[in-house]
């Protein structure tokens, strides 16, 4: 959730922390704070509630921040509201000792009842005081402080990512990992800490993933890697293959759009390596056939979007595959003593790979003897690095807190999991799986004419933008995906929106139906189709305003039966809702916008959830 950054080098320590948050803010934006230190100057700390301009504003009518070491953080609340004391970094009684943490210190109460016995004084209401508090009790000065780093992390319950500074030794910076995301960056005299590349991609694409329980020791000169037993640990370098560009808005006036926008491309990446001579091939699946064959069920766990993901993939790896999927949201599959087996294969869907429901799942399944395949986007991330096998999906950075291309990606992915498991199994009808996988090549170009016009969405926006209520129908596929068009608008634009399965209208929810209610009806799904209209004529009758969403060559009907009708080219119906998908995020766009909303940062969010 929270975002992190360090820095040591030889230039002042402040605009690069800035530049880092500034990259970081997506992952939470309540509060922002920066502290540099120097042997001449000590801690210098300045945090304030608010997004990252209202510090700079504040940095701005201050001297310079003097030093070439500091940390930086900006905040998605947990414990404590969100205010200039609760902000990060957190300084020790003594002002030795300076923190930021992303993750929950679970006995944080615990912790803090022991200091206040010793007389210890607290300032914020957070859990991650404790930290410094604890480190300052701890460190008496004679020694290492890297000694009384391991003491506290010992006491310590819950998940962290830790930078932390302490006035005795200036020129390092002091990083610790258990379950929340923490990288290290190499550059030419200088070293970073962050919670995720985009932040230090600027300096560096040199970069190694702390792994759980490990402590890191930063100077200008290089970064000493230590487990949890304190032996050095040998770090293997990973490149970060994407540039700058990549995380940064490219004239666009929002993350989203630009997301929407590159949806082809990002689908390019996810499938053209993946299909060869119209075949799908997975080199990284680290499965045999015989594995395949002992798989009896398949489970696919994810929280949110990446559960809508799953949810077309159960319609479409069921088809496929004729073996029972179930679809699991990953907070409730993990304390629900799931039926994994060895014969069991999980795939955990995660964008961020930090999702900590996810990960819980994951390890719920492994303990069971599952096998552990994950679509995952951001290389090297916890859940693709506990994996037995990863399929990334290659859709290059995603900043928007509302997913788009990444929810693209996964799902094209799943599909050809899908593909080259029933293909090697044998269940797939060979003209099905031709026509699928020709498809697939076409996939890019039709969604790149799904994505031309606009127009239309900014006329449905201008015309229903101040909605209290939408609703999304459809059924098979087009529920699935109803669920995610309601979830991208609620979440942007805040208007309340339910998605229903068609066929359940009549069990309750038609009664919310009245003169004027919004329906978006989604009738991509041609098997259904007829079902589809005779749920459209049903709401019309009792007053709904429809806007329908079908196939190219069922736009004639639909015309003469929905307000407005909206179309994607037609294609083979697995892969319908990767184009049915487009118009959706882009009518939760334009909806956000014209209500003014800050789409990139919808309130109460943040991108990667990596507390419970
Ligand atoms: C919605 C959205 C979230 C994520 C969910 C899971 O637009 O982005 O619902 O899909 O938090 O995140 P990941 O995929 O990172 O595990």
């Amino acid at each position: 959730m929270c975002g992190i950054v360090g820095f040591t080098g030889s230039s002042p320590a402040a605009p690069v922390l800035l530049d880092g948050l500034e990259r970081l803010e997506y992952r939470g934006y309540d509060s922002a704070g920066i502290a540099v230190v120097s042997r001449e100057k000590g801690l210098q700390i300045q945090k304030c509630k608010g997004r990252l301009r209202t510090l700079r504003q504040r940095l701005e009518g201050i001297p310079p921040l003097e030093g070439t070491v500091g940390i930086g953080h900006t905040r998605w609340a947990t414990h404590g509201e969100p205010n200039d004391v609760n902000s990060h970094p957190h300084v020790s009684q003594s002002g030795r000792v300076a923190i930021v943490h992303n993750g929950i210190i679970e006995n944080y109460v615990e912790i803090k009842e022991f200091l206040l016995h010793k007389g210890v004084r607290f300032r914020s209401d957070t859990d991650s005081e404790v930290i410094a508090q604890l480190l300052d009790y701890y460190f008496t000065g004679s020694e290492d402080v890297l000694d009384a780093v391991y003491h506290v992390l010992a006491r310590l319950e819950g998940a962290y990512a830790l930078g932390i500074l302490c006035t005795d030794e200036p020129e390092r910076l002091i990083a610790a990992r258990k379950d929340a995301p923490l990288l290290l960056g190499y550059g030419e005299g200088e070293s970073f800490i962050a919670s995720d590349a985009t932040a230090i991609i600027a300096h560096t694409r040199d970069v190694a993933y702390m792994e759980d329980g490990e402590v890191a020791v930063l100077t200008p000169d290089g970064i000493s890697v230590f487990d949890q037993y304190r032996r050095p640990v040998e770090k293997a370098h990973h490149f970060i293959q994407w540039d700058v560009s990549a995380a940064e808005k490219g004239g666009y006036a929002h993350f989203m759009f630009k997301e929407i926008m590159e949806q082809p491309e990002a689908l390019r990446q996810t499938i053209s390596p993946r299909l060869r001579n119209g075949e799908v091939v997975l080199d990284e699946l680290d499965l045999t056939d015989e594995d395949l064959r002992r798989f009896q069920r398949i489970y696919l766990v994810a929280c949110g979007s990446s559960y809508h993901v799953g949810m077309l993939g159960k319609y479409n790896l069921e088809r496929f595959l004729r073996l029972p999927v179930e679809v699991c949201l990953a907070s409730e599959f993990r304390y629900s003593a799931p039926l994994v087996d060895e014969r069991s294969l999980v795939v955990v869907i995660s964008q961020s790979g930090e999702t900590l429901d996810s990960m819980a799942a994951l390890r719920e399944a492994r303990s069971q003897g599952g096998y552990i395949l994950s679509i995952v986007n951001v290389v090297g991330s916890s859940i693709a690095r506990e994996s037995d096998s990863v399929l990334y999906t290659w859709a290059g950075p995603e900043i928007a807190v509302a997913t788009t291309k990444a929810y693209s990606t996964q799902l094209a992915l799943l599909t050809m999991l899908g593909l080259y498991m029933a293909r090697k199994l044998g269940r797939i009808d060979p003209a099905e799986y031709a026509a699928v996988t020709g498809e697939l090549t076409l996939l890019p170009g039709k969604l790149e004419t799904v994505l031309a016009g606009t127009d239309t969405y900014q006329y449905l926006a201008s015309r229903y933008f101040n909605r209290d209520c939408v609703f999304f129908i459809g059924r098979n596929l087009d529920y699935a995906l109803g669920l995610e068009g309601s979830l991208k608008l609620k979440e942007i634009s805040y208007i309340h929106s339910e998605s229903y399965a068609a066929g359940e209208l009549k069990h309750g929810t038609i009664s919310l139906i009245e003169p004027g209610t919004l329906v978006v009806a989604l009738a991509t799904y041609e098997p259904l189709f007829d079902k589809a209209v005779s749920n459209i004529v049903e709401v019309k009758s009792r007053g709904a305003e429809v806007v329908a969403l079908t196939t190219e060559s069922h736009r004639e009907r639909m015309e003469k039966i929905a307000t407005h009708t909206l179309t994607i080219p037609d294609t083979v119906t697995p892969l319908l809702p990767n184009l049915g998908v487009a118009p959706l995020q882009l009518f939760a766009y334009y909806i956000a916008l014209q209500r003014g909303c800050d789409i990139d940062k919808p309130k109460n969010l943040a991108k990667s959830v990596t507390v419970e």
